[in-house]
């Protein structure tokens, strides 16, 4: 496995096993349609400080109907997205899987909800996933593709999950030198590839309308030694992480694949 992709999964897990706050729900970047506007979804007031988080679980899931389906949350993370989905998107299950066994713990303490029935977290990894084939009818895939060592092995435990006519939704960063690689990785992925889109402005315009937030979020929950790290990991203004999205080094895409159906 690269540093790089063990970089991310490490932080993932150290903050998923030193921050237990039940209030931080979402680790993404956030979509904004521009940075004057956070966009109308009707949410609860519960939801709203996530408001740019759950918008891209929306930009994500582009209007395709969860109701009645079976979901899986392929790095469902602290579990705000697998949630969200069960609440408000009526499918039959949501399963949320993550390779980090305390985010997993943390999502069956505080992200389950008895009015939620179907809602449930599993430990495992995207390359080996812990289900039969054909469980499922749609994948949901929300930053955490980055981490993968291997985004084939991963597509072909998707494609083996999905039933026939099923749907990937995916949404992740790279460098935009790598984007071709992936794009040449769902197009082999045996998966139909029916829609791509660049989504980077709208991502920079959420870490720009957040930044205030998640500035004093680090501040209060984590220790002073990690801000610094943090701040490129959160990507706030003035970091490396928010100068590579404002400057095109990094790209952020969402894709929409299908199951074949023979
Ligand atoms: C940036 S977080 C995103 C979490 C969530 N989708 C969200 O938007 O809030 C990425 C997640 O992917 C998980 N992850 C990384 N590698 C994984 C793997 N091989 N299998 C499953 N989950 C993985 C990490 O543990 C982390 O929780």
């Amino acid at each position: 496995m690269s540093t790089r992709h063990l970089g991310w999964r490490t932080a993932y897990e150290v903050l998923a096993l030193r921050v237990t706050r039940p209030e931080w729900a979402f680790m993404n970047y956030g979509y904004a349609p521009s940075v004057d506007d956070a966009g109308d979804l009707d949410l609860p007031t519960a939801d709203e400080p996530d408001r740019l988080c759950i918008n891209l679980y929306e930009r994500t899931i582009g209007g395709v109907s969860l109701q009645d389906r079976d979901v899986l949350e392929v790095g469902s993370g602290r579990g705000g997205g697998s949630s969200y989905v069960a609440r408000h998107h009526r499918p039959r299950s949501v399963v949320g899987l993550d390779f980090s066994a305390a985010a997993v713990r943390l999502c069956r303490r505080h992200r389950t909800d008895p009015g939620v029935p179907g809602l449930r977290y599993e430990h495992g990894d995207a390359q080996a996933m812990p289900f039969p084939d054909g469980s499922f009818d749609a994948v949901l895939n929300v930053e955490s593709s980055h981490c993968y060592p291997s985004v084939p092995a991963f597509l072909a435990e998707v494609r083996r999950v999905l039933r026939p006519g099923g749907v990937l939704l995916l949404a992740d960063f790279r460098p935009t030198d790598a984007v071709p690689r992936l794009m040449a990785e769902l197009q082999g992925s045996g998966l139909v590839l029916q829609d791509t889109d660049d989504i980077t402005a709208h991502v920079v315009a959420a870490l720009r309308r957040d930044d205030t937030r998640k500035r004093a979020l680090i501040g209060a929950w984590l220790p002073r030694l990690a801000h610094p790290l943090m701040r490129r990991f959160a990507a706030l203004e003035g970091s490396r992480g928010f100068a590579a999205f404002d400057s095109g080094r990094t790209t952020y895409l969402t894709a929409r694949l299908l199951a074949p159906t023979d």
